[in-house]
């Protein structure tokens, strides 16, 4: 909790703070835990449900705790014309679980995105927001093997 007040502070005179704070919070936990949106909520000075709400409008944040490691998987036009599909079945064999899944150890969490920006090594793979471009269902379990 007091990690959780520190971050918060280092942001609660920023403009656009709470979104920074968010992203700072999530980095740490890999989500937004519950005691981060009540402490969030007196730091800035809004009510509950105004935080709560940013935190579930974008995409990238998470009020549920996922996995350690967030794999999201781009399923924009040009990463699934290069074969998306075959490294998301890659991944899913690999950890034994489905898109939208976290695995039982908690180690990974398996999400579809949209174009992240790198499509100049389609198909793209983030794991923590690190890009891991032009793969192949044969180099998914050496990507894998650097978290586990
Ligand atoms: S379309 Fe996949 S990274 Fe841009």
């Amino acid at each position: 909790m007091e990690k959780i007040s520190a971050i918060i502070a280092n942001y609660k005179e920023v403009p656009g703070g709470l979104i920074e704070a968010f992203h700072a919070i999530q980095k740490e936990y890999s989500y937004i835990p519950e005691e981060a949106l009540k402490e969030a909520a007196k730091a800035f000075n809004l009510p509950l449900s105004k935080v709560y709400g940013v935190a579930t409008f974008y995409s990238y944040l998470s009020v549920k705790n996922r996995g350690k490691n967030i794999i999201r998987v781009c399923a924009s036009a040009p990463c699934h014309i290069k074969g998306a599909a075959e490294v998301v079945a890659a991944v899913e064999k690999e950890l034994g679980i489905k898109l939208g899944e976290t695995t039982a150890d908690g180690k990974f969490a398996l999400e579809a995105t949209e174009c992240v920006g790198a499509c100049q090594m389609t198909p793209v793979i983030t794991i923590n927001g690190k890009p891991f471009g032009d793969l192949t269902p044969e180099k998914v379990p050496a990507v894998l093997a650097q978290f586990k």
